[in-house]
């Protein structure tokens, strides 16, 4: 199949704030002169963002990692994960043909995709709801025939349950992923024949479908307020916020304080109101070490301006590559005055371009 750009391009792509800074605090894994290793996980973000990769996307992301526009548009058309074209409001489908699929129905699936959303692949569903595909094995083979829609799997099914997987996502609702037939998980479809005492006491859900039901972010559009940013190459000593039930919106953040480095400050998940104040204000801090105080959950002047003693400890700890510098450059009596409006010479001199 070949692989080219869609001839109709959006104006322009960039990130939402949180997505921008999820995507710095990705390239500060690798070393300097080395970002353009993070073009996949930005790339991909950039999809989870838009649902496709648009070439002003690409572009984007190249200009971020400072590479030539052509070495990103290489990674792009070579992995069919990436989406070139325009894909459906609502999901993109992707029915797995491999052989247990195929020989459990996939090409009831299949046709049913091409009567209820277009007739050929990768075309746009007349209501611009739905587009689909066709791929190879998912690894959900026990649970044939399969379907990945959005992040998650829906397995065991039919053409006629399908059908109706489709309509309630038309009408907004997202049906619970994993087996549609009644099946727990992967077990024989006669029934049990070990581990029934086990059976009994289960959860509602396995773990993975759990893990979906727990996210919610099965059909949705990533904007980066899903998740608490973190990085936690970037401070092997800071406990990482835990992950499993997602922020909504700018939430804060805690972690356990570790004695032997002071305390960890209150954390945010994405700034508030999804804008960040521009922390490069702060004499010393250039935008590789804004990006590592965005990991942390540090976007504002005034959350800079309040850490205690004990909490400038932690963070001046923390700050893998950079500790010492909230002390060294007195962060905190910096940001009080940014804080409450006023300006530093350094902060004058940013604000009118003298500062690179
Ligand atoms: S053959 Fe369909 S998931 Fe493996």
């Amino acid at each position: 199949m070949l692989r080219r750009l869609a001839p109709h391009q959006p104006e322009s792509f960039a990130f939402t704030p949180a997505n921008k800074a999820w995507a710095e605090g990705q390239i500060t894994k690798y070393p300097p002169g080395r970002q353009a290793s993070a073009i996949i996980p930005l790339l991909w973000r950039a999809q989870e963002q838009e649902g496709w990769l648009s070439k002003p996307a690409i572009e984007y992301v190249a200009d971020m990692l400072g590479m030539a526009y052509i070495r990103a548009l290489e990674v792009a058309t070579f992995y069919f994960m990436f989406q070139l074209e325009p894909v459906g409001q609502i999901a993109h489908i992707q029915i797995c043909g491999t052989l247990s699929c195929m020989l459990c129905g996939s090409e009831d699936l299949i046709e049913v995709c091409k009567s209820k959303i277009a007739k050929t692949p990768h075309t746009l569903s007349a209501d611009g709801k739905f587009t689909w595909e066709e791929v190879e094995c998912l690894g959900a083979c026990a649970n044939a025939p399969m379907a990945q829609i959005g992040k998650d799997y829906y397995e065991d099914l039919t053409a006629e349950g399908f059908e109706k997987l489709l309509d309630e996502m038309a009408a907004g609702h997202v049906p619970v992923p994993g087996p549609q037939n009644g099946r727990y998980a992967a077990e024989p479809l006669s029934g049990l024949t070990s581990l029934k005492d086990h059976a009994a006491g289960r959860a509602q859900y396995n773990g993975s479908v759990q893990l979906a039901v727990d996210i919610g972010d099965t059909l949705k559009r990533i904007d980066g307020t899903e998740v608490p940013l973190s990085a936690p190459w970037q401070g092997k000593s800071a406990p990482a916020p835990k992950a499993a039930k997602p922020a909504s919106k700018a939430e804060p953040v805690t972690a356990p304080s570790d004695a032997a480095t002071g305390t960890r400050p209150q954390g945010l998940s994405a700034p508030r109101e999804g804008k960040a104040d521009d922390l490069k204000q702060i004499k010393g801090v250039g935008p590789k070490l804004e990006a590592l105080i965005h990991s942390l959950g540090f976007y504002h002047f005034d959350q800079i301006a309040n850490w205690s003693a004990d909490e400038i400890a932690w963070v001046d700890a923390n700050l893998e590559g950079f500790k010492g510098r909230v002390t060294r450059d007195d962060w905190v009596a910096q940001a009080k005055l940014l804080a409450s409006g006023q300006e530093t010479e350094f902060s004058a001199r940013v604000k009118k371009g003298d500062v690179y």
